[in-house]
């Protein structure tokens, strides 16, 4: 049962969004920052969808999906009071004025906590579809690192099956508007096309922005047009590219379930993805580590050493895929234990002649070489030796900027 909230108690603040049938109002409740949506009951239609969407998201009680705190009433207006997700909608992250950065591996945990959420609703006792998945309906919190879905104003029973064809043109499945039926496997395609957008940063058929987009759009899609696989980062996992084609499938049926989606995800951020980062390691020296596959589809790691005097240094090592994210960390370690050798070397040489620069040059490589070949030894080591090694070797590398 929802709570009955006195509006009396409610004071609204900022508006953080307004959509067709509502308005979303920043506020305090009992001294919590709250999100307040606030429905016009005058207008038949929308009093049917807030009360659908109040009772459908009061019973959903999930880490990934926003909680709701109560209602209230003022003459014509109802009030969903909402718990407040901080950072606002993806929507404004990805578009926003402050363009920040993220990497892949952040890519990859939003993802996987939308499709959490969305397995729950898909396998509740009562199952239920969202239809209308899109980086406006997810909220971000805790620093950007929480997820929720919001906005189940057009959520409904999985029993029914009919499309009211009120989602977004860009998610919509094929079968939503051609057809007008609506599964959980179209929810399935609208997230396929939000995997899309967080790996491409742009929003799909952008290049339809004209005034008649919205049929362009439905008549690219209904030819079988999809946002090209090719405009992803170039750090996007190939089999994250291969979930968004299954997802974005013409029949709905090929369309992986949600909860498979889920497993997949969850398992790409634990054992973790390869993210290129820089490695300052003096302010004359940094490493740039950088991940590839070789001809043979053995995993490699890159380390070049930049210093302000010589020549860059480049190693290069073979990953063992199953070890790859425990190993990962004592490898950093003795490569930075071989730059910092580097950079002493060439500090101490630049004091000193050409010819002992030279020298020193010879001699950093040869201590790169020798810490390449102590990784080596200790990538080995480690593997049985794993969880001392690796926090031991996480100390030692704090310095590391990742971005
Ligand atoms: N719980 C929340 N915390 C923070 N911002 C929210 C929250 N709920 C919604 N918003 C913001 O308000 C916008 C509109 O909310 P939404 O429920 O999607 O309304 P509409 O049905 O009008 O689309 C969202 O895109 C998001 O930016
Ligand atoms: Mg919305």
């Amino acid at each position: 049962m929802v709570e009955q909230v006195n509006f009396a108690e409610v004071f609204l603040s900022d508006t953080l969004g307004a959509g067709a049938c509502a308005v979303v109002h920043k506020g305090i409740y009992k001294a919590q920052e709250v999100a307040v949506k606030a429905y016009n009951l005058q207008v038949q239609t929308v009093k049917k969808n807030a009360e659908r969407e109040i009772q459908l998201l009061s019973e959903i009680d999930h880490e990934n999906v926003v909680k709701v705190l109560g209602t209230a009433r003022d003459g014509k207006t109802g009030y969903l009071v909402m718990e407040y997700l901080q950072n606002g909608s993806l929507y404004d992250f990805l578009y926003g004025i402050d363009q920040w950065e993220y990497t892949v591996g952040q890519a990859v945990r939003w993802a996987f906590q939308c499709a959490k959420g969305l397995a729950h609703l898909h396998s509740r006792e009562r199952p239920l579809v969202h239809r209308d998945i899109k980086p406006q309906n997810l909220v971000l919190d805790n620093q950007f690192e929480t997820l929720k879905i919001t906005d189940f104003d057009l959520a409904t029973d999985m029993s029914n099956n009919r499309s009211d064809m009120r989602g977004s043109v860009r998610y919509m499945a094929p079968e939503a508007f051609r057809d007008r039926k609506y599964t959980d496997k179209s929810d399935v395609y609208s997230f396929g096309i939000v995997l899309w957008e967080l790996m491409a940063r742009s929003l799909p058929y952008e290049h339809y922005e004209n005034i008649g987009n919205q049929f362009a759009i439905l008549k690219a899609v209904n030819d079988g047009e999809r946002p090209p696989l090719d405009a992803v980062r170039s750090d996007c996992p190939e089999g994250i590219k291969q979930m968004i084609e299954r997802c974005v499938h013409e029949d709905p049926e090929k369309r992986p379930p949600m909860k498979e989606i889920e497993d997949f995800l969850g398992r790409l951020c634990e054992t973790g993805i390869d993210e290129d980062f820089i490695e300052v390691l003096d302010e004359d020296t940094y490493a740039v580590v950088t991940y590839h596959e070789d001809s043979s589809g053995q995993k490699m790691m890159r380390v070049d050493f930049w210093r302000s005097l010589g020549e860059p240094i480049r190693m290069i090592f073979p990953i063992i895929k199953r070890e790859a994210g425990r190993i990962e960390e004592v490898i950093v370690r003795e490569t930075v234990r071989a730059a910092e050798d580097v950079g002493r070397e060439t500090a101490r040489a630049a004091q000193d002649t050409e010819r002992e620069t030279r020298r020193a040059e010879k001699d950093a490589e040869r201590e790169t070489s020798r810490a390449a070949h102590d990784g080596e030894r200790e990538t080995r080591r480690a593997v049985q030796d794993v969880g001392r090694e690796s926090k031991r070797a996480i100390k030692k590398i704090g310095k590391k900027l990742r971005f």
